[in-house]
């Protein structure tokens, strides 16, 4: 008899299960719009002009490989901290922002979800409807039972804000609710900064507790644009919760490199917080490792690198806002006119309201990986493989 005799078989992840389906594929037309990974006009992932430089430098400047602090690189959490927030706003000049290096945005989302375990453990979580595929479980694993708010209205393509703002108003005193700062994944819509100022109000006034995820800063309308909403719950004297990553936006993808931000009511609140979170991080793997927070470091510390890190951050986004619009066109040309919104989401997904029998259509008839849901990641788009999944879009809707 197996200890493990019970243990049941669960379908692979539906995110990251489809790049392994995908790679499994043998035909050579076959196209990844499943994971949110940015390729160039090639269909390459590439590496960024200011990562590579960054990284010859550190090659050039080669160190022994010391541990690093538990919450991370110095250099890094506080560059991090400031682009986050803004170097002069006052919650990071009052020093009441507990800022640690994370695995990538998901890890920050786990440790920020322990050490809100620790605190109130009983609390609901509520998540968008939808939202991203792992949110629900990262909760979930953590302890919590999750609910969601509505979000998107699938009829009227468009965010359901009245129906956000009468869940978030039925919600109880303490509940965490889960955001998406900007490009919300899946559905691309966001809110606008009118509606951002209703859900700062409704949130403080019930005294719930914002966790805002914010994995795609700069895909939206540029890296200060994008992370505007930040600062306004930093100011709201509320406790705010941020996770940030730059898995997309640097490209370090295979770095795991984010950080979490815990907005204090002052210094003395945030050094018991980061001592608390330091200790859900020493218990899980000990401290973060170094290469892709140093990258992110070298860049973000010397102004010239910034500035090309944004030009070149502002290229890859209006690439993909072209793709929008090419794939608009395309569609159109193949007769499917009802699909114009594509050009009106942002960041790297399109939710296409595809049912999930088509979505299953374009994978074994067509070589096109979606998740069942109906996102497609347009940021994978090029001339060379845009007219097929339009082609292919076009065939599945008529089937
Ligand atoms: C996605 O939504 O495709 C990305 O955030 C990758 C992931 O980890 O799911």
């Amino acid at each position: 008899m197996s200890v493990f005799e019970h243990v049941r078989l669960v379908p692979a992840d539906p995110i990251l299960g489809l790049t392994e389906a995908f790679k499994a594929d043998e035909r050579t037309s076959k196209v990844n719009l499943g994971i949110g990974v940015y390729l160039d006009e090639n269909g390459q992932l590439p590496l960024m002009e200011c990562v590579h430089a960054a990284e010859d430098r550190l090659a050039a400047a080669a160190k022994p490989h010391a541990y690093l602090p538990i919450d991370g690189l110095p250099g890094y959490v506080r560059l991090v901290r400031e682009l986050v927030f803004g170097a002069d706003s006052p919650a990071v000049t009052q020093g009441r922002i507990a800022t640690v290096q994370s695995l990538g945005g998901t890890g920050a989302l786990r440790v920020g979800a322990d050490f809100i375990a620790t605190l109130s453990p009983g609390a609901p979580v509520l998540i968008s409807d939808p939202s991203w595929e792992n949110h629900r479980a990262i909760f979930t694993r953590a302890g919590f039972t999750v609910g969601a708010y509505r979000y998107y209205d699938a009829e009227a393509k468009t965010i359901d804000f009245e129906g956000m703002i009468a869940d978030l108003e039925a919600a109880q005193p303490g509940t965490v609710v889960v955001l998406h700062a900007c490009c919300h994944n899946p559905t691309g819509y966001d809110l606008n900064p009118e509606q951002w100022g209703r859900v700062i109000r409704v949130i403080t006034d019930r005294e719930m507790i914002p966790f805002l995820d914010m994995a795609y800063q700069g895909f939206r309308a540029g890296v200060a644009e994008d992370g505007a909403v930040i600062s306004r719950f930093a100011e709201a004297g509320l406790p705010v919760f941020v996770s940030t990553s730059f898995s997309k936006s640097f490209g370090l993808y295979g770095e795991r490199v984010g950080a979490l931000h815990i907005v204090c009511r002052d210094a003395e609140e945030a050094t018991r917080v980061l001592s608390q979170v330091k200790i859900c991080i020493r218990t899980n793997y000990s401290n973060p490792s170094t290469h892709g927070a140093a990258i992110v470091a070298e860049v973000l510390g010397d102004p010239t690198q910034r500035t090309s890190w944004e030009q070149e951050l502002g290229r890859m986004r209006d690439r993909i806002k072209r793709m929008r619009i090419r794939l608009v066109e395309a569609l159109r040309s193949e007769g499917v006119g009802d699909m114009d919104f594509i050009a009106q989401q942002a960041g790297m997904f399109s939710y296409s309201g595809l049912t999930r029998d088509q979505m299953l259509a374009l994978r074994r008839d067509h070589g096109i990986y979606g998740t069942e849901k109906g996102r497609m990641c347009v940021a994978a788009l090029n001339d060379g493989n845009l007219e097929a999944v339009a082609k292919a879009i076009a065939a599945v809707r008529d089937r």
